[in-house]
């Protein structure tokens, strides 16, 4: 059985204060053994944790503050500045764990924090949050107000010679300043648009400092490993990834929300845990890991919930949004909201990216009102074969695996809207609600 490394108290009164957090959950006793051990040694106890970033990409948290260089100079030999991020940005549809944190346990981020700039050597820490994110600002900002009180932030903490500070920093909801280094221009005050890599951020990152990029679930796991041991953290996963997981689960279910539960479960078990399906009816499909991951069929959920097995499976455990969809779902209709979405957030500086997410979006209109033509069908995978792995970064791969897996898994679905005419499920004459536009061949 495993703990719960982050929710264990969300539902009490009070969760997000710091007297709570001190009081019932050894809030900063983590902090206060990591000042205790050297730098090189908390990173060691990170990797030994295999804790995987939650952001999306999973890598490996304690390889990627291994990459930070030690002492970085500039061109005259002064030292330069490390800066630690945290993406707080939150913006793939069907992802709503950050929240939680933030709102109710905002402390395990914030101290996950301080300890990462101990290890990296940063004394400056900027959590970038989506602009939408009112209450979560207004939340996460009164806990670094208390931390700084008691003396977890600021010059000197706990009377040790480290300082660290943290500030917030509010976007203006793009989806794209996700994308780390996106992200990092938005910070700088620039267009939110991604950057060629290398350099890698832990070269030239925030304010063309090195600096490192984690998510608010990948700090929050961090004072549990510290404070319980790299070892019990590692146990509760699977051989490459360690710990629990904060599912989102969201669509047909009895019981949608977010759950924290170790990986090795099933996508069978996970649908379980979430009360199972809503008005009993028949699953159809399930988008495991935020939208751009590709779609499982109902025969296709026995597959494990970790990085690895979702990616044998053909899709991604990406940001934990599990969305689930019954027999009353139109297929062509949920992948064309999806590629809607795409369209509208693409940042435009790529062209395969900014002009084939538009075509797709189109095109996906144009089948699920009845207007496709049978070449649509391979002219989708044309298009989505010149958009994955030719851009600057991973949002046109995400385009595509919305678009592929609906096509390549439903075509009988598409292949009968367009003999049709139609909708299948709705019949002639039926206009979808978000149909707002005549769409034209592309
Ligand atoms: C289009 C796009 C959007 C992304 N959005 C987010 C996001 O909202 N939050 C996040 O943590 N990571 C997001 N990522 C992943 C980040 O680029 C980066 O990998 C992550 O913040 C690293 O943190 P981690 O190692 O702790 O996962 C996104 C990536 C892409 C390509």
């Amino acid at each position: 059985m495993s703990d719960l490394v982050i929710t264990k108290h969300v539902n009490e009164k009070n969760c997000e204060t710091i007297d709570f957090y001190i009081q019932k959950d050894h809030g900063y006793e983590a902090l206060k053994k990591a000042l205790t051990m050297t730098p090189a040694a908390v990173v060691d106890e990170v990797k030994k944790s295999n804790l995987r970033g939650r952001g999306g990409a999973g890598f490996p948290t304690g390889m990627k503050w291994s990459f930070m260089p030690p002492n970085p100079v500039d061109a005259k030999g002064n030292p330069k500045p490390k800066y630690l991020v945290c993406n707080a940005d939150e913006g793939e549809p069907g992802t709503f764990k950050d929240r939680l944190i933030m709102t109710k346990t905002p402390h395990k981020m914030i101290e996950g924090m301080i300890i990462a700039g101990h290890a990296i050597g940063s004394n400056k820490g900027f959590i970038y949050i989506r602009g939408e994110f009112y209450q979560e600002t207004r939340i996460v900002q009164k806990a670094i107000d208390e931390a700084y009180k008691k003396g977890f932030l600021g010059k000197n903490i706990l009377g040790s010679n480290f300082t660290f500070d943290l500030v917030v920093y509010k976007g203006a909801g793009a989806y794209i300043c996700g994308e780390e280094t996106a992200l990092l221009n938005s910070l700088e005050g620039k267009r939110g648009e991604p950057r060629l890599k290398p350099p890698f951020p832990a070269q030239v990152g925030a304010y063309g400092m090195p600096s490192c990029v984690n998510n608010v679930e990948t700090f929050a796991a961090v004072p549990y490993i510290i404070h319980e041991g790299a070892e019990k953290f590692a146990k509760m996963g699977t051989e490459r990834s360690g710990g629990t997981r904060l599912f989102c689960v969201s669509g047909h279910v009895n019981k949608p929300g977010v759950y924290e539960l170790p990986m090795l479960l099933s996508m069978r078990e996970l649908i379980e845990v979430a009360g199972g399906m809503k008005n009993g009816k028949k699953l159809k499909a399930v988008i495991p890991g935020g939208a751009s991951a590709p779609m499982l069929t109902a025969e296709e959920i026995d597959v494990k919930m970790d990085f690895d097995s979702l990616a044998k499976a053909g899709t991604m455990a990406g940001s934990g949004g599990v969305i689930v969809m019954d027999e009353s779902v139109c297929i062509v209709e949920a992948a064309s909201v999806l590629l809607k979405f795409y369209e509208h957030e693409s940042c435009g500086q790529c062209s395969q990216c900014r002009e084939g997410s538009h075509w797709l979006a189109r095109m996906f209109h144009r089948i699920e009102n009845g207007k496709g033509v049978q070449s649509d069908l391979d002219y989708i995978a044309k298009i989505c074969g010149n958009m994955a792995g030719q851009t600057i970064c991973a949002f046109a791969d995400a385009v595509t695996g919305p678009a592929l897996s609906s096509v390549k898994k439903f075509r009988k679905e598409f292949e009968d809207h367009i003999t049709q005419g139609c909708c299948p499920h709705k019949g002639p004459g039926h206009r979808h609600a978000h149909d707002h536009k005549e769409s034209a061949h592309v």
